[in-house]
Order: C-alpha cells, then structure tokens, then sequence
C-alpha cells in the first residue's frame, strides 16, 4: 500500500510539473502581454494569428527573447514592466509562440547564457 502511494505521488507530480510551468507563462501573458498582443495594438503580433507570428518564429528562440526583451520598435522594454524577469518574460512569450503556431520550449540554462549575452551586446548599444 505504502508503496503504490509513492508510485503515486510521483506520478501526480510528473504530471503537475509541466503544468505549473505552462501556467505561469498563461499568468504572465494574462497579465502584462495582453494588453497589447490581444488585439495587435500599435501592430504587435496578435495572440493565436499564426500569419503575424510566422516571421518572428523564424528568427529563432534566443534572438528574439533577447531583442523583444530589450524593446525593439513600438514593443516597450519589458512589456513594459520593469521588474519582469527574463524568465518570466520569456515563459509569456514562450506561451504565446505556441498558442500562434509556434513550438518553443522553455530554454535551457546554456541557452539562457546566449540570450543574456545577446542582451549585453544589446543594452550596450542604446
Ligand atoms: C504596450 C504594448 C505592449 C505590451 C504590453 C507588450 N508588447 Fe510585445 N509588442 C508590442 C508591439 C507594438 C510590437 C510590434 C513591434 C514592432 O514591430 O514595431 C510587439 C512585438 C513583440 C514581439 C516581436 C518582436 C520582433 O522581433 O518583431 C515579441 C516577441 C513580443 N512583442 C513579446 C511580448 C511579450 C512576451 C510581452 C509580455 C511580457 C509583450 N510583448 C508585451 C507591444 C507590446
């Protein structure tokens, strides 16, 4: 008995591992993204239209993490949010991608190395 109520917890939390994930990604989208990205204000890349996100995918994860966290054009830095971390921001954006087409996943740590580097050399420009 007690040992099946391991393999079950275990089981349950396999499952609810991904899915809080995910959920922060929605939350974050829900919160700050929305604003803009629901209806395309100001021509932003609107939420589940695959035309206007096909282009963006294309670019590539770390490129685009990294520039739209930056700002770039009429995207404000952020989301507009200053205290929004880079991993939070890119759960949102990463939620975004694929409810428009997209199949991302949540960086790696090395992969979050390049991101921060390209920042850097962003930043460092303005
Ligand atoms: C105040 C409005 C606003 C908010 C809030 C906002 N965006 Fe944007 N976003 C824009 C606009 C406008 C563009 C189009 C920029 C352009 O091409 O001129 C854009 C473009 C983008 C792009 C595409 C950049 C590219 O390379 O072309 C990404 C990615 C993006 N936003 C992610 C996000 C994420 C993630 C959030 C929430 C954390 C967010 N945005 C919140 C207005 C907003």
């Amino acid at each position: 008995m007690l040992r099946q109520t391991i393999i079950f917890s275990f089981f349950v939390l396999t499952l609810l591992v991904p899915l809080t994930s995910s959920a922060s990604g929605e939350s974050t989208y829900k919160s700050v993204c929305i604003a803009c990205h629901a209806a395309g204000m100001n021509g932003a890349p609107k939420f589940q239209n695959n035309r206007d996100w096909a282009s963006i995918i294309k670019e590539g994860k770390i490129h685009v993490i990294a520039e739209a966290y930056n700002g770039v054009r009429k995207m404000p830095a952020k989301g507009g949010k200053p205290d929004l971390t880079l991993e939070d921001f890119s759960e949102a954006l990463i939620y975004m991608v694929n409810a428009s087409g997209g199949k991302w996943s949540t960086p790696t740590e090395q992969e979050y190395i390049k991101i921060k580097n390209k920042l850097s050399k962003l930043s460092s420009k303005k």
